[in-house]
């Protein structure tokens, strides 16, 4: 027997006669958007993804509307309209620490949810992964990932190294080639974000039509502004049971101006970096109280000072 399409709870495939519901416990068959998203609990995702990241207004609102489309589908299918399994791989770009594999997981449980794949794990690889060193080594491992990714998400971050016309006997070729074949032809179960830098990726899509004609969403991750990460510092700190003491906050902020003229700035990445290192110090400040009691509040503040040590200020490292 075949397969539905999708698997949510209370939904039926279009070819499967639909019983009244005489069990209570059963969901009736979905018939409005409300009933798909209470049967599926995926606006919970939804909204958490909303709350827990800061800022990124244009993806959050791709998510919704790649959400709807699976919802209204959905619909479709439940009145034995034709359904056609829509292609969902995507390309994630954007600068290093923007929430790309923060907002992958995030997509793989959404689709999940939707019925779309039947796990909704997500496998994160890069070229090394999926590339041998030798021929006949690249194919078995391709394939070995694949299976792995099966169900769920498969990430591939800096996913042009993958194309490397410099070298002509390169082995990714071989590897891309495999992977358009299951993006075609296994899209109802396994779903591609390929991720990296906008203008190398771009670079890659026009190297690459095949691949670039299989991907239906082109999601942009653009950099965090100075008051974003900022929030982002906020968040991360909450939920490390940590709060910024008197003055700390406005210390971070000046911490961050300067931290965002150096190089290697890796926005949301490098704001969580600095507060370890901000942890470091603090802990560092109480080791050396021996003999006093710390209080809770000792425990969980970030005092100025232990971000102004910071060698951004041009004080010590
Ligand atoms: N909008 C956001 N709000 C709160 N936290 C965020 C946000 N974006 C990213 N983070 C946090 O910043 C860190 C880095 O994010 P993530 O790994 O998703 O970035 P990335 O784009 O995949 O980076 P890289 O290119 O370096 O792999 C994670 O700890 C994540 O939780
Ligand atoms: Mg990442």
């Amino acid at each position: 027997m075949s397969q539905p399409m999708y698997a949510i709870p209370g939904s039926v495939a279009a070819n499967v006669p639909v019983e009244p519901a005489a069990d209570p416990t059963v969901a009736p068959v979905a018939r409005t958007v409300a009933d798909v998203l209470a049967q599926s609990q995926v606006e919970a995702v939804m909204d958490e993804l909303d709350q827990d990241l800061v800022g990124l207004a244009p993806v959050k609102q791709r998510i919704r509307d790649i959400a709807a489309l699976l919802v209204i589908d959905k619909l479709r299918l439940n009145q034995g309209l034709a359904a056609q399994t829509p292609s969902l791989h995507m390309s994630f770009t954007g600068n290093p620490g923007t929430g790309k594999t923060t907002v992958a997981l995030r997509m793989a449980e959404i689709l999940h949810r939707l019925g779309y794949v039947r796990k909704g794990h997500l496998v994160a690889v890069t070229r090394d992964d999926l590339v041998g060193q030798y021929i006949g080594h690249t194919a078995p491992k391709t394939k070995e990932v694949l299976k792995k990714a099966m169900g769920g998400v498969l990430f591939i971050d800096e996913a042009y190294y993958l194309y490397r016309p410099e070298n002509e006997r390169d082995y990714g070729q071989e590897a891309i080639e495999i992977l358009l074949q299951v993006m075609e032809n296994q899209r109802d179960d396994l779903v591609v974000i390929l991720a990296g830098y906008k203008d190398r990726m771009d670079t890659f899509f026009k190297s690459n039509p095949g691949m670039s004609s299989r991907i239906a969403h082109h999601l942009d991750f653009p950099d965090y502004s100075h008051d974003e990460l900022l929030h982002i510092g906020d968040r991360m700190l909450e939920t490390m049971s940590y709060r910024f003491g008197v003055g700390a906050r406005e210390a971070f902020g000046e911490y961050l101006v300067h931290r965002l003229q150096q190089p290697h700035f890796a926005n949301a990445r490098s704001v969580r970096n600095a507060l370890d290192r901000m942890r470091l110090r603090q802990a560092s400040r109480l080791f050396t109280e021996r003999d006093r009691e710390l209080t809770r509040a000792d425990l969980t503040t970030i005092e100025p000072p232990d971000i102004r040590a910071s060698r951004v200020f041009g004080a010590g490292p």
